[in-house]
């Protein structure tokens, strides 16, 4: 046993240039962390050695609020369980990270067969491979084939798409939402104006005002954009996400005027994220908002534009990303 244990903790120190690795003892006590570990939960050796890691980065707690393990080792420690190549998502109340890691899991056990410690390995990975992964049952290739159309035609457009795909996701992580809801936030963000492959080039990069016809043809790309999807197979379930993005709270949005809590929830957020990234971009009539102005102007238009509810919580999300970076 003793050798077999020797050979474990071997194996893991090798691989330690890249990737984090934890020990902690049966009580939850961090016994050794590598650079990789410390560079990764931006934190030093001397922080997290002795203590407790509930304490330190979860406070106190095991599970989140749907029952899940805050991480795999406390997973491992609690019910004698080790863990090969899972992706997860650890959110650290220390310092509100989000870190999409591969893990193992290894135990030590004493002579009597007690679990003695716990090794964790955290390979760090990129969220948005794992989102697409999951979506095995999606042509993704159509999906990006529909992008890359529109990006042709508006090079803003592309871009826009794939920032506000990165800020939906950011936003449902933040909200604890399941990662069924944060795959569905994704593929919104993507495909959110593909309708736009319908409206003329001369409208959609007009700088400054448009006539009410141009702005009228505009706002037809929601309702184009949800027909176009509702082709795809395994799209079904973000159409009217994507028909309602220019929904407004106060209920004056299009192309519905669906006011509250009528619009969908994704779409609410859709309409922040997209915002968001229109205010903050570099567009050939405006120099770009910065980040600041934009959550001041986010703030301000709280229960008109937006839900104030999530308005809030996307301006403490962009504020904590902004104190960590
Ligand atoms: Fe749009």
């Amino acid at each position: 046993m003793e050798q077999n244990i020797l050979a474990r903790i071997a194996a893991v120190i090798q691989s330690s240039s890249v990737q984090g690795w934890l020990v902690v003892d049966r009580d939850f006590k961090v016994v050794h962390a590598n650079e990789a570990y410390c560079q990764l939960w931006k934190t030093k050796s001397e922080e997290v050695i002795g203590k407790h890691i509930l304490k330190l980065f979860f406070k106190g707690q095991k599970k989140d609020n749907r029952g899940n393990y805050l991480g795999p080792l406390i997973e491992t420690i609690d019910t004698g369980r080790e863990i090969a190549l899972m992706e997860v998502c650890v959110t650290s109340q220390y310092n509100d990270a989000n870190i999409w890691c591969l893990a193992n899991t290894y135990l030590l056990r004493d002579s009597e067969g007690r679990i003695e410690y716990a090794v964790g390995t955290y390979l760090p990975i990129d969220k948005f491979k794992v989102i697409e992964r999951r979506l095995d049952n999606i042509n993704l290739d159509i999906i990006k084939a529909f992008c890359k159309a529109i990006g042709v035609r508006d090079a803003y457009t592309k871009q826009h798409s794939e920032c506000v795909a990165y800020l939906m996701v950011e936003l449902a992580e933040y909200l604890n939402l399941s990662p069924d809801e944060v795959t569905k936030a994704y593929l919104a963000g993507i495909v959110h104006d593909v309708g736009k492959i319908g409206v003329p080039e001369r409208i959609l990069g007009k700088p400054g005002r448009l006539s009410d016809e141009e702005f009228k043809i505009i706002k037809c790309h929601p309702v184009k954009g949800s027909e176009i999807i509702a082709e795809i197979d395994g799209l079904g379930a973000i159409t009217s996400i994507v028909r309602h993005h220019h929904e407004r709270y106060d209920g004056r949005g299009y192309p519905e005027g669906l006011a509250g809590e009528n619009i969908p929830f994704l779409s609410r957020m859709l309409c922040i994220c997209d915002a968001f990234d229109a205010m903050t971009s570099q567009r050939c009539y405006r120099d770009p908002y910065t980040t600041e102005q934009a959550l001041e102007e986010i703030k301000r238009c709280a229960g008109l534009q937006f839900d104030p509810i999530i308005s809030e919580q996307f301006i403490t999300c962009m504020k904590k990303q902004l104190q960590r970076n």
